[in-house]
């Protein structure tokens, strides 16, 4: 890897990551997809035990900025700050007022100054967002980037019609640019239409003069260079690599973002990674990561997905920043926000959390599933409390309660402080659960302080026994690219002249 620099995955706000963790001009790729300002709250969906997916309620981000004082302290730093971004947020707030959109404008514009500082002079960055910013964006770009837009590159998909009285919206767009010259570009080619390769018979590719006589096999030419139209599918309800994160991203289209912008072992960043879609791109197409994301549940997903494509081994290749590795860092947790903390300790045990709708999953904060039955396959559960406070002899009788009503194999609650005396009793009351392993406490009770020092859930130990989270693909050897090109490429109506490319 150049530079020899280890692929880093950070937990955190981007902004603070990139100023005190990334070095200046030290990336050469970056992909960022940032929440749209399209007033959605995503959920996560999870993996239920019967094998279907349930919309777990559990906001991952707000998909909103809001003016309001961090947005209008933001917005005061970049316009003091001066030089071009400081004009353009000046002349967005002209035209847009106090608004939402001025929020969403001075949050972007220090993290793509920050992008710009660490990209390398060689290197690319691309935007992706959608029609509702883009236009914003640009001009944004534009002042950070000066000079240095390159394509705006459509990303077309089919989905199910919506009710709009509208055109149906079917396509993203990723703002191309580049922070200084030469940039790597490794063209692609892409399939040519059966017209065109009738018409110019014999011609190696479009920029080829002459001809022969003999019309060519489609393997006898590299095609065409490719368009900034991207017939790319979106990721099908059904699909092998859909894990559940509402906005994950088709590996196809950053494999292609990728390969064109960056070669073997540069360093590709993703600031806004979710569940890691670039970064399993990066990963599979030899280049170094960093991925940045501010949920617990998008680095534990993450963290799935990468294991799940590459095996175990994949762990000892990256180093995980920001999560608390103390006690008093999960206290500072604690105390910032309860459901991060929740789902990072969660995440130390490899559960995840439970849905938050009113009235539903009453007392739980988060499941494991397991299989410890090879011959039966049935789906056994534990169910988790997570107490970030002073927990009590109350809680582990509720914990019990729920194990019972859930017909759970065990309850386990993970504590920031220790158990007292007579919550130990409580536990030891409720029994064990046998496997053909052996006998498991029924109630466990586990500290924060257990877990970083290595503790385990007593549970039965089969490889593979924990099903809880939805399964990423394996990773496959590369295909040739014109054959993956060939396969996410859809047709695009009559077969005219002009329809050189299909
Ligand atoms: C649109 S999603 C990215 C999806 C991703 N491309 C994928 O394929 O999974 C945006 C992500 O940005 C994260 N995010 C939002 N604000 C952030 C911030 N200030 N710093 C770091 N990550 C942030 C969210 O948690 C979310 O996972």
């Amino acid at each position: 890897m150049e530079g020899e620099e280890e692929n880093r995955l950070y937990f955190g706000d981007n902004l603070d990551i990139l100023q005190r963790y990334i070095a200046s001009e030290s990336v050469d790729l970056v992909y960022l997809d940032p929440p749209f300002n399209s007033d959605a709250t995503y959920n996560v969906l999870f993996r239920e035990h019967n094998g279907t997916d349930a919309a777990a309620q559990i906001r991952v981000f707000e998909d909103t900025w809001h003016w309001d004082l961090s947005a209008a302290r933001a917005y005061q730093e970049t316009v003091e700050a001066g030089g071009k971004v400081s004009e353009a947020l000046q002349a967005f707030r002209k035209l847009v007022g106090d608004s939402d959109m001025l929020a969403y404008v001075s949050m972007m514009a220090p993290r793509l100054k920050e992008l710009h500082r660490v990209l390398k002079p060689t290197g690319s960055i691309y935007l992706h967002c959608d029609p509702t910013a883009s236009h914003y964006l640009k001009l944004l770009m534009d002042a950070v980037f000066v000079g240095g837009f390159q394509s705006e590159v459509i990303w077309s998909y089919r989905r199910w019609p919506t009710k709009t009285k509208n055109y149906q919206h079917m396509h993203d767009i990723l703002l191309y640019y580049v922070k200084g010259r030469p940039p790597v570009f490794n063209v692609l080619y892409e399939p040519a239409s059966e017209s065109f390769l009738h018409r110019f018979k014999g011609k190696a590719n479009i920029l080829d003069k002459g001809a022969t006589k003999k019309r060519p096999s489609e393997k006898d030419t590299p095609g065409l260079p490719m368009r900034d139209v991207w017939e790319i599918s979106i990721i099908a309800g059904s699909s092998k690599e859909r894990l559940g994160y509402p906005t994950q991203k088709p590996l196809a289209l950053l494999e292609r973002v990728i390969e064109v912008s960056s070669n073997r072992d540069q360093v590709v960043l993703d600031p806004f990674c979710g569940c890691g879609t670039t970064i399993d791109a990066a990963q599979k197409l030899g280049r170094g990561w960093i991925g940045i994301d501010i949920t617990h549940l998008a680095i534990n997903l993450l963290r799935h997905r990468l294991c799940d494509a590459y095996g175990e081994g994949i762990y000892k290749t990256f180093t995980v920043i920001g999560e608390p590795t103390t006690v008093s860092d999960a206290r500072v947790l604690a105390e910032r926000d309860r459901y991060q903390f929740q789902w990072w300790a969660l995440g130390l045990v490899g559960a995840r959390p439970a849905e938050t709708k009113k009235g539903a999953d009453k007392g739980i904060d988060g499941r494991l599933y397991f299989h410890d039955d090879p011959g039966s396959q049935k789906t056994k559960q534990i169910v988790f409390s997570v107490k970030a406070g002073k927990p009590s002899v109350a809680h582990v009788r509720d914990l019990r309660g729920v194990v019972e009503r859930e017909q759970a194999e065990m309850g386990v609650m993970i504590s920031m402080l220790s158990p007292t005396k007579d919550m130990r009793t409580e536990a030891a009351n409720a029994g064990f659960y046998e496997s053909s392993w052996g006998k498991h406490p029924r109630i466990q009770l586990l500290t924060i302080s257990d877990l970083l020092a290595g503790k385990h859930i007593d549970m039965p130990p089969a490889t593979g026994a924990n099903v809880t989270f939805k399964k990423g693909r394996k990773n496959s050897p590369d295909s040739p690219l014109q054959m993956r090109l060939r396969e996410t490429e859809e047709g695009y109506g009559a077969d005219s002249e002009l329809n050189l490319y299909r």
